[in-house]
């Protein structure tokens, strides 16, 4: 059965080129969302450079036209930026499944945890694309280090939060997908939670002197 297209929306960055890579290898077809469409093909060009033979394809476009195309949206931009990422792809993902991957982070103290008042980037995230919007927030923890290397073998789970039963199955085959155990975190309430860890993990890197700490659920069945 062929695969869902996804769209990663900022799949030119660090984080979101990474999990490109990983979906794209999987045998699902990526599109690379960006504010420029150069910008997106010249990292689709980039990116398939990387990738395994037999691999899916990895094409760019501009933001709202990739999320018009693909049935799953990533979002994988900075926080700063997500209102207005989400409102250019706001009209093309009614009805889809959108997984985030954005924390929150407040310069200069960014191992401090802070919240937007929402509670969460990813409830914020809700609010602005409205409830035919299922949204799930994943990855969070996962630092974009070694997520471009395919052999790399995650020591760390991918906690995932929402509150649509049908999206979280997707977005735990996603997580699968991209090598990773996903961990049922709960309702996207929790993103908070998970959103907080990420910078309780960037001041242990700075703590501990090393670039790509994590989160493991122990007592748990894999
Ligand atoms: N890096 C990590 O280790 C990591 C780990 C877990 C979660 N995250 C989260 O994942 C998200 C992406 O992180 P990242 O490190 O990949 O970020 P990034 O590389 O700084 O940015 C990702 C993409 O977002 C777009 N962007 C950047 N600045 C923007 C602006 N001012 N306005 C609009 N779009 C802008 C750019 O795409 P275009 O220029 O192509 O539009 C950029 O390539 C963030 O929310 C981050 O907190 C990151």
């Amino acid at each position: 059965m062929s695969k869902s297209m996804i769209a990663v929306i900022g799949g030119t960055g660090a984080e979101g080129s990474g999990l490109v890579v990983r979906w794209a290898a999987a045998g699902y077809p990526v599109l690379i969302g960006s504010r420029s469409q150069e910008k997106a093909q010249a990292a689709a060009a980039e990116l398939s450079a990387l990738l395994p033979a037999g691999s899916a394809t990895v094409r760019g476009e501009t933001n709202a036209e990739a999320a018009a195309a693909a049935n799953i949206i990533v979002l994988s931009v900075p926080y700063t930026s997500q209102a207005e990422t989400a409102a250019q792809i706001a009209a093309a993902s009614q009805g889809k499944l959108v997984i985030t991957v954005v924390v929150p982070l407040k310069p200069p103290k960014v191992s401090v945890v802070w919240r937007p008042e929402a509670g969460s980037a990813a409830q914020e995230l809700q609010q602005q694309l409205g409830d035919t919007v299922q949204i799930v927030a994943a990855f969070q923890n996962i630092a974009a280090g070694h997520l471009r290397d395919l052999e790399w073998q995650p020591e760390c789970d991918v906690l995932y939060t929402g509150d649509h039963k049908e999206a979280k199955i997707v977005a735990r085959e996603l997580i699968q997908a991209a090598g990773f155990v996903g961990v049922d975190a709960g309702p996207l309430a929790n993103a908070s939670v998970v959103e907080g860890l990420t910078a309780l993990l960037i001041g242990i890197n700075a703590r501990h002197k090393v670039p790509n700490s994590g989160i493991r659920i122990t007592g748990i069945a894999r």
